[in-house]
This record gives C-alpha cells, sequence and structure tokens, in this order.
C-alpha cells in the first residue's frame, strides 16, 4: 500500500491518499477504530450498489453500522435537490457534528457528498473512496466539491478536504472502457504538467496493458496524485498555480458545450483539449517540435478524435469568454514549454485562439470540423 500525505497550510489541516489493491477493509478498519460514534453514512449511486451490493458488509467493520443512501446515478443528478436529499437523509438518521460521511462512487458522487458534508451544520468530516480513474487521479483529492446550476457546471460549491481518501484499484475492473480512457485523460496530464517520468512510463505501454499491469496501475496513480497533491498544497484555493490542472480544460471546456454536454465525457474533451493546448504552445514557439510530437501520437493512440458543425468565430469567442477562466485580462490559459514544464499564461485573447485553432483543424488534428 502506498500513502501520500496532504500538508495544507492555510488551515494547518492535513489528511492521507491509501492507495493499493483490495485495501479498503483493512484501511477503513484502521480509520475507524477509534471512532466512538459507531455508525457511518455511506453515500453512493445505484450501479455501485447493483455491482457492490454486498459493500457494507464485506468492507466496513463489524462493529460500525451503515446507514446506506442510494441515489440515482448521472451528472443531471447533481444538484441542489441530491444536495436537499443527503441532508434530509442525514437529519432523518440524526446525524451529528461528529459524523462521518462516506463517498462511495465517482467524481459525481464525491462531488455532491463532499459539497453536502461541508453544508451539514456547517461542516461534518467525509472519506473520499472513489471507484473511477478519473476520481482517483482528480476529484477524489484537492478538495473541491460542489453541485451544478442551471447557468453552468460546478457553480455551487465548497472547498471540502476530505478526511481520508482511499484508492482501492479494484473497483477499476468493472469501470466500462469508455470511462476508463476518460480518466486517463486526467491522469496523463498530471505526466505531461509536471511529471516526465510519468508520461514517459506510460507512452511505453498501451491501455490494456496499464489495465493488465497492476504494480504499473497503482504506480502511476500514485505519481499522478503526488502531482496533484503537490500543487493543491502550493494552492489550495487556486490563486494562481492551481491552475495548472486546468491544461486542456479550456479547449476541453468549449467542445463540451458547444456539444451540450452530450457528445463527449469530461476527459474525452480534455484528451482533445491538450492536444490543442500543445499545438498552441508550438505554434507559440513555447514547446519544440519533437515534444510536441510525441505528445501528439500519445494523444492519437487513445482513439478520441472528433467531428463537431462547423462552429463560427463569435460562437466560439462566446463560449470561451463565459469560462470561468476568462477574467477582464483575457483568458489564463496552460500552455507547455516541455513535457512535465506546464506555465500559465495570462492575458491569453479569444480571437488569438480562434486563429490557432483554424491552423490545428487543418493539421493533423484530432478534432475535426464539418
Ligand atoms: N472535485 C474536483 O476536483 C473534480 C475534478 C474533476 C472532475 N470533477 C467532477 O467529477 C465528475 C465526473 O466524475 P466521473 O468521471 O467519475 O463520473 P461519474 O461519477 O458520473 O462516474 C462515471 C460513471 O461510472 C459509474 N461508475 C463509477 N464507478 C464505477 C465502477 N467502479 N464500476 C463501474 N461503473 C462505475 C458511475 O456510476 C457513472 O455511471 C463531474 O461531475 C466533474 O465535474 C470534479
Amino acid at each position: 500500500m502506498k500513502t501520500i500525505q496532504i500538508d495544507l497550510h492555510r488551515t494547518n489541516y492535513r489528511y492521507q491518499v491509501k492507495i493499493g489493491n483490495r485495501i479498503l477493509s483493512e484501511v477503513l478498519t484502521e480509520l475507524l477504530f477509534n471512532y466512538t460514534e459507531k455508525r457511518i453514512f455511506v453515500i453512493t449511486n445505484s450501479t455501485l450498489h447493483a455491482l457492490y451490493p454486498e459493500f457494507s458488509k464485506t468492507v466496513i467493520p463489524k462493529d460500525i453500522q451503515a446507514e446506506c443512501l442510494i441515489l440515482p446515478d448521472g451528472e443531471q443528478h447533481k444538484n441542489l435537490e441530491t444536495v436537499t436529499q443527503i441532508i434530509d437523509f442525514l437529519v432523518e438518521k440524526k446525524a451529528n457534528r461528529q459524523s462521518i460521511v462516506i463517498a462511495f462512487g465517482g467524481g459525481v458522487v464525491g462531488d455532491i457528498s463532499g459539497f453536502a458534508a461541508s453544508a451539514f451544520m456547517r461542516g461534518i468530516s467525509y472519506v473520499q473512496i472513489p471507484t473511477t480513474l478519473l476520481s482517483q487521479v482528480d476529484s477524489g483529492i484537492g478538495g473541491k466539491t460542489g453541485i451544478n446550476h442551471k447557468a453552468g457546471k460546478n457553480l455551487i460549491g465548497a472547498f471540502k478536504q476530505p478526511y481520508q481518501t482511499i484508492i482501492d484499484v479494484s473497483f477499476l475492473k468493472t469501470l466500462p472502457e469508455r470511462e476508463f480512457i476518460a480518466g486517463y485523460a486526467e491522469l496523463i496530464k498530471h505526466g505531461i504538467i509536471r511529471d516526465p517520468y510519468l508520461f514517459q512510463l506510460l507512452n511505453q505501454k498501451n491501455l490494456q496493458e496499464l489495465k493488465a499491469d497492476e504494480d504499473l496501475l497503482i504506480d502511476s496513480i500514485f505519481r499522478s496524485c503526488e502531482v496533484k497533491a503537490r500543487v493543491v498544497e502550493e494552492d489550495e484555493m487556486e490563486a494562481s498555480q492551481r491552475a495548472i490542472l486546468n491544461f486542456g480544460h479550456t479547449f476541453g471546456h468549449f467542445l463540451e458545450t458547444y456539444t451540450n454536454y452530450q457528445q463527449l465525457l469530461h476527459g474525452e474533451a480534455v484528451i482533445i483539449g491538450m492536444d490543442f493546448a500543445s499545438w498552441w504552445s508550438l505554434q507559440q514557439g513555447f514547446l519544440d517540435k519533437a515534444d510536441f510530437e510525441i505528445i501528439h501520437y500519445h494523444l492519437c493512440s487513445l482513439g478520441i478524435s472528433k467531428t463537431i458543425p462547423e462552429v463560427t468565430k463569435e460562437t466560439f469567442i462566446r463560449i470561451v469568454e463565459y469560462d470561468k477562466k476568462f477574467s477582464r485580462e483575457g483568458i489564463r490559459f496552460v500552455g507547455l514549454t516541455g513535457i512535465g514544464q506546464a506555465r500559465i499564461f495570462d492575458g491569453v485573447t479569444a480571437d488569438s485562439l480562434w486563429d490557432n485553432l483554424l491552423t490545428y483543424i487543418q493539421s493533423d488534428a484530432l478534432l475535426k470540423i464539418d
């Protein structure tokens, strides 16, 4: 089992991320050993419940009673009504300020449960048990919690760090292939922005080899979480450096919004977004051609390519400028100066990104426009 320690200086708070295969029962037993409340509040969804019906019986220590709330599956339920449902459940079951919420599921369950835990009685502890690759390397650590509003994704939220995060790779066995690739986007992103060794490690293997090699999977998730943990320690509230985690997200969010969240999973959009951001970095003269090609061919090997209907300059600019990463000074765009070296460029204009988009779609790009 591997452990990452996250130290947050702002609040003088620290917690651990445990990573391994089939570790959940052992880690939970240790975690709850001195827990006098003897009742935990498990939040999961219908898919996880169907796949792991014995979850509470098999991994939760015998002396602990698990109260379980099963949410409907899907991003469309990441909203205030579901938060109310969780709060009602906690009230009905007489949870108190010492109670612990266990979020068992992907990023959606983790984000909603974390947010509900941050609000209930002004904040109670929650443990993340992320079950998708995306949530294991990304949303399960770092303390961003939240829900969607009809005006935008993740518009309502709070910073609330978990009590502990337990990453058990055995859950990935049931994850659909498409979800695995979407999570892989964030895994490889951490290599591209900060850890050239991680990138190299993954670049030597294909996805099937990665899935089949438990040690490699644990090692790469560990390294990926290390990158995120160190960035979060440096800048918990995303005042500056944490923005490098948005590599690939400006263009990725544009694609998700433009296609109405109907065609691409978030990670798939990020794969194309990283390809575009690498192209942009090459065009600006920050990234050399050899490094661009290594990244580009790796991203191509993931099998995500997309054709979208023709987009006008006005629509592109409107969507990009509505993004959270846009301010009066322009876009805070994350580019590359090498593999493992991301840099934040402030004041990039939507106009200049549009010019790059025109050259990008004429190149050997992952995105085509009809
Ligand atoms: N808080 C953060 O820092 C942060 C970072 C990135 C993304 N997010 C959020 O995370 C969400 C996306 O997370 P996600 O990609 O995990 O999506 P998700 O939670 O919707 O999970 C994807 C699908 O996989 C299913 N699933 C989960 N675990 C499974 C397993 N082990 N086996 C089989 N199926 C399983 C889920 O039920 C769902 O149908 C978005 O809402 C996004 O905004 C948050």
